[in-house]
């Protein structure tokens, strides 16, 4: 899952310093609600926000219905920090504290606060070129390649996804992939306001099925690829193919698409750029070689010519998410030169970040946490050694059950040992979770052994003690995330720390 803290962060995200406010009429007109309450039409709205405890003074309160509240329960907080206005549906007009504010009333309003908080902060996205990518995996890669290109190429970058948020070199704290749409449009016109000209961002479905991209202006709308994901949360592939769909509905100028899979080339229409590893497309790759620490080089076949890559990243799947952001990239009228630099220098926390202690085995953690990164990430370090592949994993509880098995026999099929841990049971029963990945891998035929050891820690220690020279040993699940979340309580811990740890205690 791409937010596995979600709703766990305190902290208000920033605001602009400079905004011209928006009368309560005008909002009403922009987003064709209704307005209640006493007559202050020409009430002053200078922000917005979801959260009572963010409201500063000046701003609309988004009050909307959720799964275990409604936000008119906390109107009381929201209009004591100085909310002007209210934004909610009828129920939550009907409440007794909203009596002295206007009342904008929409039957909706999740759909348009987007809308409306783009408005108040002067539409922000279309003051910086906005690159979104979508997809089931390489999102964050893909961002951050393009990130590191544009920084290359001399522009001034922002970036926005599952590791954090990024202004220039400043890093922001994130729980969301993809922050609520208020948020989402005070950061822009935060980023726009420090004079960033370029926003790499990764586009959950969540966050385009909840309308968090409402309102938002892509420059760029690129995909990656369509594996079976947040099953928990759509309904079928189709549903969730159409949700990552909405981002190619022409919200973007230019698109950009991997027709690898079966999904990709169904977004193709006159006009799109194209990328494929393995067939036909606008953009191929040929020659890919791979060195003994996993770099590689690969030459770009585009519509100018070829561009000679050195990519830093393993995983043949890095070779798909390199071309996918050259072709954005060019597409964008960026120079070679600089395409060929920042993608020689690109570093992702967590994607096959190797752990070097000088120890005579490989050690690599990657956020791989769906079967079929799993398999990519396994297959990529199995091409690359003679010797065992050691892996550790786990799934999260509270989420997509169907993919535990999957998730055990994607390890099994490919690793020599498997041993299944705990990677966030949640409010789940960790043995039951643990027991669910056993079943997908002891049901392997051709299997490598298969351990279980719950405890995280213990079995990346168990890992490094089985490894001997020449193997690799893959830590899967966590990638750059810094908690372990048991029963409502994040307990911190990382796998590349605990990897490191390991790593000295067994080669002092
Ligand atoms: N193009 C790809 N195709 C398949 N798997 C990928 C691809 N890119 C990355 N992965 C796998 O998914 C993991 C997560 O990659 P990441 O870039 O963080 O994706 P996302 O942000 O979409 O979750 C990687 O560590 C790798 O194992
Ligand atoms: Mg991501």
């Amino acid at each position: 899952m791409p937010a596995k803290l979600e709703g766990k962060v305190a902290t208000a995200p920033p605001r602009p310093n400079h905004i011209r406010p928006a009368s309560v009429a005008a909002l009403a007109a922009v987003a064709d609600v209704h307005l209640t309450g006493p007559a202050h039409a020409d009430v002053q709205v200078t922000g917005v926000t979801l959260r009572a405890q963010h409201v500063v003074p000046g701003d609309l309160y988004a009050a909307l219905p959720g799964a275990h509240a409604h936000g008119a329960d906390f109107a009381e907080t929201a209009l004591a920090n100085g909310a002007v206005a209210v934004l909610t549906d009828e129920a939550g007009a009907a409440r007794e504290s909203l009596r002295d504010v206007p009342v904008l009333v929409h039957p909706r309003p999740r759909e348009v606060v987007g809308l409306l908080a783009a408005h108040v902060y002067g539409r922000p996205s279309t003051k910086v070129r906005l690159w979104g990518v979508t997809g089931t995996s390489g999102k964050t890669t893909t961002t951050y390649m393009i990130e590191s290109v544009l920084k290359a190429a001399g522009r001034h970058t922002g970036l926005i996804g599952t590791v954090g948020t990024r202004i220039g070199d400043e890093q922001l704290g994130s729980s969301h992939t993809t922050p609520e749409a208020p948020d989402l449009q005070a950061l822009f016109a935060v980023m726009a306001e420090r004079g960033v000209t370029d926003v790499a961002m990764e586009v959950s479905s969540h966050a385009l099925h909840l309308g968090r991209v409402a309102a938002t202006e892509f420059e760029i709308g690129a995909f990656t690829n369509l594996s079976q994901d947040h099953l928990d949360f759509h309904a079928d592939m189709e549903e969730y193919f159409q949700v990552k769909a909405q981002l190619f509905d022409g919200r973007a100028r230019r698109e950009v698409v991997c027709v690898d899979g079966d999904w990709g080339p169904r977004l193709v229409k006159p006009g799109t750029v194209t990328v494929a590893t393995t067939g036909p497309a606008t953009w191929t790759a040929s020659g890919v070689e791979v060195s003994p620490t996993g770099e590689q080089t690969f030459t770009a076949h585009g519509p100018d010519g070829d561009i000679e890559i050195h990519l830093p990243l393993a995983g043949s799947f890095n070779v798909a998410n390199a071309l996918l952001a050259i072709a954005c990239l060019h597409a964008e009228g960026v120079p070679s030169d600089a395409i060929q630099r920042g993608l020689a220098t690109v570093q992702v926390p967590g994607r096959m970040q190797r752990v070097d202690e000088g120890q005579d085995f490989t050690a690599v953690v990657d956020y791989s946490h769906k079967p079929a990164a799993v398999a990519l990430a396994l297959d990529a370090v199995r091409a690359k050694t003679d010797g065992r592949v050691v892996v550790v994993l786990g799934c999260g509880g509270d989420r997509d059950r169907a993919k535990r098995p999957l998730m055990g026999r994607a390890a099994a099929e490919r690793a020599d040992v498997v041993i299944i841990t705990d990677d966030n049971p949640r409010s789940e029963e960790a043995s039951l979770i643990r027991a669910a990945v056993l079943e997908g891998a002891l049901a392997t035929e051709n299997r490598g052994e298969v351990l279980e050891i719950g405890d995280r820690r213990l079995a990346i220690f168990k890992a490094v003690e089985l490894a001997r020279p020449g193997d690799v040993v893959v830590v899967a699940g966590k990638g750059h995330e810094t908690g372990q979340e048991v029963a409502g309580v994040i307990h911190p811990f990382s796998d590349v720390e605990t990897l490191t740890a390991a790593i000295r205690k067994a080669h002092r």
